[in-house]
């Protein structure tokens, strides 16, 4: 993802951030948001925050029922580490609070810190991307929201 649309993204997040949480406490149904970290204070991030809270590369409008793609990236400023020892086991998406699709990358050093998934949306609905570290646990992104419009976007 190139810097410009990675920033883009960032500012979008930080506009959603209070709604996101708010779907994410009542409609999460995972394994519960127990236990999930995430950025505390984007003005001055943490080592382990830069590598570890997932970046979510999604278009900002799609038509309803229009397969589009949903990039995640580990982390959002520093590529995590993918080595034998130390890698991302699992990277998952959520729409509106609940798990839709995920990965689950058995050995370290093989995969890359990120995923790619295709989904479709009925409605406008936030996005979210939750990512485990098998040495430092599971992480949340800011939300997304992906605006769905009614005739199809033709991309
Ligand atoms: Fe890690």
């Amino acid at each position: 993802m190139k810097r410009r649309e990675f920033l883009k993204g960032a500012i979008l997040g930080t506009a959603l951030v209070a709604f996101g949480e708010a779907l994410a406490t009542e409609g999460y149904s995972g394994t519960g948001k127990k236990g999930l970290l995430r950025l505390k204070n984007r003005e001055n991030p943490t080592v382990l925050e830069k590598k570890h809270v997932p970046a979510i590369d999604a278009p900002n409008k799609v038509g309803k029922d229009e397969w589009f793609e949903v990039k995640v990236r580990v982390g959002y400023m520093t590529v995590h580490p993918s080595t034998p020892r130390h890698w991302i086991d699992e990277i998952t998406i959520l729409v509106d609070g609940v798990e839709v699709a995920g990965t689950d990358f058995k050995v370290g050093g093989v995969s890359a810190p990120e995923a790619s998934f295709k989904i479709r949306l009925n409605k406008t609905s936030t996005i979210e991307a939750i990512e485990n570290c098998n040495l430092h646990g599971r992480w949340i992104s800011d939300p997304v929201t992906v605006v769905v419009i009614k005739e199809p976007t033709g991309g």
